[in-house]
Formats: structure tokens, C-alpha cells, sequence
């Protein structure tokens, strides 16, 4: 009988989060919608599905996640959808679609599943959770680096060290812009080398051979014409004021010219947080400058700027560094009884309780007072409060503080006084 459910198992690259660590995602989230609160951002939710063309549009269909690592359905109607892959073509389409009359900054931030058909790996799902910003309405490069001061001063804000802002600008890529031609320049003595993927790449958007993860093509990378050599004088007066700005802010970066970012809707400021410690996936987040999208998208030309991180990894890196959330909430109150009057006491007393603020929990199958107070040490709660079929008579309820020991006789106006205190 049991055995029929242990023949589901869970889809590869996807995970379970129970307590401790759901607590954990959740309170690194808050802390996130908080952090983006304070730059002024509201919260944008968009459904987990849309249309395919929408990402096919806006990621490029060179990219690896839409060539190869979308999830994409019919629905019975034979419509195309895809299980969004990340956030900022949502957000784009839920800004053009109910906020494009806004003027001056519009400031939004999201959390919430992505799905990649990639191969897992630590730091790598098939599902996973981004949190993000994307800011639309101005091309002032202060915004670049309000954006960059949000993402990093929420990982400091989580006592995470050992974080670097790497910096780039990919400038304003063209199909026949000077890096372009250079790069094509490069890759065409290495033609015959590079994957079949590569040389299809080479055509239509050479940029993307540098992000291939084939290890012959990583290799010639390395020797690949760097961007910022390329970049025209308003890219490059742009990026300079960047740096000035971030300096303002007091964030530290580094320069990274090899920073490419996997999706082809960047202009200008590229970036991503690093991690030392995560391996092969140390970005713990990533985004830059998106200003031809929205237009591209079918809005009229509204410049943004924007970044997600995944979850999961920054977890990963906070567990390492011991500096996960803390403490884990337990019970304040762990109600014990003896007998079936009190049983009965003691249910209707924790609702009482719960509803002054206190978390209240009980076994309701350990009969013995010795396996109640057993349970009620092991849940971790401050205070046991006993009561007995006799006491219940003289209206006498026992408060045991678990730390210390000490108990104390109470009516139940004092114990619930006495506990709302401590709510
Ligand atoms: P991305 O670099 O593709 O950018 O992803 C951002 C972050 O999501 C990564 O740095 C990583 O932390 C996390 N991530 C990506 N793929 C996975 C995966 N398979 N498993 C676990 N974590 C993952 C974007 O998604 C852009 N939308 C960022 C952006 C926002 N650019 C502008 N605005």
C-alpha cells in the first residue's frame, strides 16, 4: 500500500524546501522586498507562464535559454507557451501592458520560480527562485549604479562576505557594430573548430559564441577581442559616470571586460555579484542595462536597467559562511494535560493563547506526563503550561519556564497576562 507513492520521485534539477531551510528562503526574501522598499519599488507578480515568442523576443533565439533550456508546452488549444526561464520579459510585458503611461522612474521588484531545462548541478535547477529589480524610465547612469548599490547592499545587509561587483559595459551591440566585425574577424580562422551551435552562432550573433560552455570554444574565447576596446564615446562617457556614481555610493568593483551575460537584450552596463566560494556557479546574481527592449517589445522607447539573483545559491553561500537567518522560530507555549477535562482545557486555552500572539503547540496522542514534557523539550518552547483533571477544579494552571525550571501556580487571568507579556 505504502509503496505506491514511492514510485513518484522528484523531477531531476527540482527540490523540496521543508523547515528549517523554507524559513530560511522565506526571511532572505523578506529581507529583499524590504531592501527594495527602501529604493522605492513595489511589488510586480507576473504568472509563471507565458507566451514562447515573448522570450524567444527578448532572451534571442541564439541564447542558450531559449534554444535550449526553455520548457515549452501547447496549451489544448494549441497556443505556445513557456514556463518563464526568468523575470525581466515578464515584467517588461506586465510594464508595457499596464504602466507604460507612467512618466519619470517606475521602480519594480519580483521573487518567484524560474524553470531552465539545464543540466543540474550545486547552484544549477531546473527550478529555481530569483528575487529581482528592474527600473524603467531613465537612462541616467546614476540609475546603473542605484541598481548595482541595491543587489550589493542586500547581500551585505545579509552579513554575506566575500562578495565582488564585477563591471562591464557590452556597449550597444548591432549585427554589424565594429565588435561584432571583430569578433567575427577573430572567430574566422577557429571556424571548423567551434561547435555546430558556435559556427551557426557566428552568423547571427557572434556575441554569443562567448558564453558558448563547450570546452573547445571556451578555449578560443580566451583570446577573444574584448568589448570595453570597442565601445563608442557615448557607451564609454556612460560607463565612466557609472564608475563615478558607484564610487559616490561607496560600492567597490571591479572591471570584468568578459562579462557577456547569457541573454541578448543588454546595452551598456553589464553586471554580475560573485561569490568565491560556489565553484563553477559563483554568480549569485546578475543583470545590466536593457533600453532597446521595451521598444522592441512593442512599447515606445523606454530606457531600464535591472538585475535577479537565484536563491538557491545565495543560500548555499550563507550556509557556508554561517551566517544563515537565525534564530529559528520555535513554540513560545507547549501545553501539557493530564486527564480529559483538562485535554479539553488546555486545546481551548491554546486558541485562546494563539490568538493574543502566542505560538502555542501540544501532543495530543502522548498521554503520559513524562512523554508530554518530553515533546515539549524537544519543540524548543520557552514555557510549558500544565494542567491536570484536579487543577483544572481549583482553577490552578502550572507555568513551567523550560530554560530554568522554576514553576509557578496560576489562575488562568494571571498565566494568560503573564504569557501576553511575553507574546
Ligand atoms: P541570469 O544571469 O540568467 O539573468 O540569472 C540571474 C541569476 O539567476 C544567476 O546569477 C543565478 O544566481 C540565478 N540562476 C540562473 N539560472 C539558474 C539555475 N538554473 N539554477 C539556479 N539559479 C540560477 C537573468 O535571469 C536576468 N533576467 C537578470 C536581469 C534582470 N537582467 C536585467 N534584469
Amino acid at each position: 500500500m505504502y509503496g505506491v507513492f514511492m514510485s513518484y520521485t522528484l523531477p531531476r534539477g527540482t527540490y523540496d524546501l521543508l523547515p528549517p531551510q523554507s524559513w530560511y528562503q522565506r526571511k532572505v526574501l523578506d529581507a529583499f522586498a524590504n531592501m527594495a522598499a527602501t529604493h522605492g519599488c513595489g511589488e510586480v507578480v507576473t504568472p509563471v507562464f507565458e507566451s514562447s515568442q515573448l522570450f524567444e523576443r527578448s532572451s534571442g533565439e541564439t541564447s542558450d535559454v531559449v534554444s535550449k533550456e526553455m520548457y515549452r508546452f501547447n496549451d489544448r488549444k494549441g497556443r505556445e507557451f513557456a514556463l518563464r526561464p526568468e523575470g525581466t520579459a515578464p515584467v517588461v510585458r506586465s510594464f508595457l501592458q499596464n504602466l507604460a503611461e507612467n512618466s519619470g522612474l517606475t521602480r519594480l521588484f519580483y521573487t518567484g520560480p524560474m524553470f531552465r531545462y539545464d543540466r543540474p548541478q550545486k547552484g544549477r535547477y531546473r527550478q529555481f527562485v530569483q528575487y529581482g529589480a528592474e527600473f524603467f524610465g531613465s537612462a541616467h547612469p546614476s540609475v546603473d549604479a542605484e541598481v548595482i548599490a541595491l543587489a550589493h547592499d542586500y547581500l551585505v545587509s545579509l552579513g554575506l562576505p566575500g562578495i565582488t561587483v564585477e563591471l562591464n559595459s557590452v556597449g550597444l551591440p548591432a549585427p554589424d557594430g565594429p565588435y561584432e566585425l571583430a569578433l567575427k574577424a577573430y572567430y574566422a580562422p577557429h571556424h571548423d573548430e567551434l561547435c555546430p551551435d558556435c559556427r551557426a552562432r557566428l552568423e547571427k550573433n557572434p556575441r554569443r559564441l562567448l558564453d558558448c560552455k563547450v570546452e573547445t570554444c571556451r578555449t578560443i574565447a580566451k583570446n577573444a577581442p574584448l568589448v570595453l576596446e570597442y565601445l563608442d564615446d557615448d557607451s564609454r562617457a556612460h560607463f565612466d559616470a557609472v564608475q563615478f556614481y558607484l564610487r559616490e555610493l561607496g560600492v567597490n568593483y571591479v572591471l570584468n571586460p568578459r562579462i557577456v551575460r547569457g541573454l541578448d537584450y543588454y546595452t551598456h552596463t553589464a553586471f554580475e555579484i560573485c561569490y568565491s566560494g560556489l565553484g563553477a556557479q559563483s554568480a549569485l546574481l546578475g543583470g545590466g542595462r536593457y533600453d532597446k527592449l521595451v521598444a522592441q517589445l512593442g512599447g515606445k522607447p523606454t530606457p531600464a536597467i535591472g538585475f535577479a539573483g537565484g536563491v538557491e545559491r545565495l543560500l548555499a553561500a550563507l550556509e557556508e559562511q554561517n551566517c544563515l537567518p537565525g534564530p529559528i522560530p520555535v513554540p513560545a507555549v507547549f501545553m501539557v494535560s493530564m486527564g480529559d477535562k483538562a485535554f479539553n482545557a488546555a486545546y481551548t486555552a491554546a486558541a485562546k493563547l494563539r490568538a493574543l500572539g502566542l505560538t502555542v503547540v501540544y501532543e495530543p496522542d502522548k498521554r503520559s506526563l513524562g512523554a508530554q514534557m518530553k515533546a515539549a523539550g524537544k519543540s524548543g518552547a520557552a514555557w510549558a503550561v500544565i494542567i491536570g483533571d484536579g487543577e483544572l477544579e481549583k482553577g490552578e494552571w502550572s507555568l513551567k519556564n523550560m530554560l530554568t525550571g522554576e514553576q509557578r501556580n496560576l489562575s488562568w487571568e494571571m498565566l494568560a497576562e503573564e504569557l501576553a507579556k511575553k507574546s
